[in-house]
């Protein structure tokens, strides 16, 4: 204990590290002789090729157990998030603001829509002969030339006055602007075990009942065709679009209203307090425009 206590002067504490170095004393260097450093190494070397062998060993059976078609883990998701665009959003809620009066403010929103439709271009996507509406869209094999499966393809002329193609504008320009309410992808989920009602879009306003005239939903009724689920994962299906639903709202009076829009089915569900998301998205929509 005495000998720790000990003070002791810089220059010696940089006398013993010179020595701990290298000590010509009997030879060491960092207190070991060159031979063993040159054994230590060599093991070490050793060691470390035998582990990193033993983890791509590991990795190796694991990519090769795992099937390329199937995704590595999905306990989380079993209800599909739903979206709403033009994803103009504020800052905390989904707040769609747009300017009837003023072009910038609306063109940003309709460059928007545009944008996010430019997949759904009606040339760009092959024909698929084996949809039937209204009937799940099964195939157990990989029919096309590259082992994938046929996806239904989603012509925007189904969104009617909203697909953009008759009024760039999508409304923005005016009070009845177009929304487009989009279900994210689940590999395999069916969102409905009967046949008793179809897979569709219900929006209600939840404040500012006043302010809204009416909802028109394109396709026909919000329905999300079965045609277009279950969904295969990527690498099945390159070509896969989400089916789409567009909602116009036309404002009246303060044009502004507070609205949720829900997927409706069996197998959706949307009261999950931890995921707002889930099955359906709240909205504030506000023109500041006058019309
Ligand atoms: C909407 O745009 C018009 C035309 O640019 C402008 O006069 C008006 O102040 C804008 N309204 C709001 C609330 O920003
Ligand atoms: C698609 O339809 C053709 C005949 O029209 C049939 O031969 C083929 O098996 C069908 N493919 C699938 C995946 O159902
Ligand atoms: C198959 O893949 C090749 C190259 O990726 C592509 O050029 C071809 O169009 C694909 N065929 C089909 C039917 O998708
Ligand atoms: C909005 O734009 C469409 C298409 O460009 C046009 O037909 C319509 O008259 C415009 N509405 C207003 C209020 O300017
Ligand atoms: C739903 O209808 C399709 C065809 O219309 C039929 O093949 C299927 O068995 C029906 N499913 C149920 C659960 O009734
Ligand atoms: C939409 O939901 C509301 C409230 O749940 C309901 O009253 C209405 O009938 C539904 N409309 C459609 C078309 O399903």
């Amino acid at each position: 204990m005495a000998t720790l206590k000990e003070k002791r002067t810089c220059g010696q504490r940089c006398e013993d590290f010179g020595r701990f170095v290298w000590n010509s004393d009997n030879g060491t260097l960092m207190g070991r002789t060159p031979e063993k450093w040159v054994y230590i190494s060599l093991y070490y070397a050793a060691f470390y090729v035998v582990m990193t062998s033993l983890f791509s060993l590991a990795i190796w059976v694991l990519m090769y157990t795992l099937d390329p078609y199937a995704p590595d883990y999905q306990d989380r998701l079993l209800s599909p998030g739903v979206m709403v665009w033009p994803d103009k959003y504020g800052e905390e809620h989904v707040e769609i603001t747009y300017n009837s009066s003023d072009k910038h403010s609306w063109t940003k929103m309709s460059s928007c829509l545009d944008t996010f439709l430019k997949p759904y271009k009606d040339d760009k996507q092959t024909e698929c002969d084996n949809c039937t509406k209204g009937t799940y869209f099964f195939q157990k094999h990989f029919t096309t030339p590259n082992n994938t499966k046929k996806s239904c393809s989603f012509p925007r002329s189904l969104l009617g006055p909203c697909s953009g193609l008759h009024d760039s504008t999508f409304g923005y320009n005016c009070t009845m602007p177009c929304l487009i309410i989009k279900m994210n992808r689940i590999i395999g989920f069916l969102p409905s075990s009967n046949n008793k009602s179809q897979i569709h879009v219900n929006c209600t306003v939840l404040s500012g009942k006043e302010n809204v005239k009416k909802i028109e939903y394109y396709p026909d009724k919000g329905i999300m065709d079965r045609s277009y689920f279950p969904y295969y994962g990527n690498l099945a299906q390159p070509h896969y679009l989400n089916p789409l639903v567009a909602v116009r709202v036309d404002l009246v009076g303060k044009q502004q209203a507070k609205l949720q829009c829900r997927v409706v089915a069996d197998k959706i569900s949307y009261q999950n307090f931890h995921e707002p998301y889930e099955g359906k998205v709240d909205f504030t929509l506000t023109n500041l425009g006058n019309h």
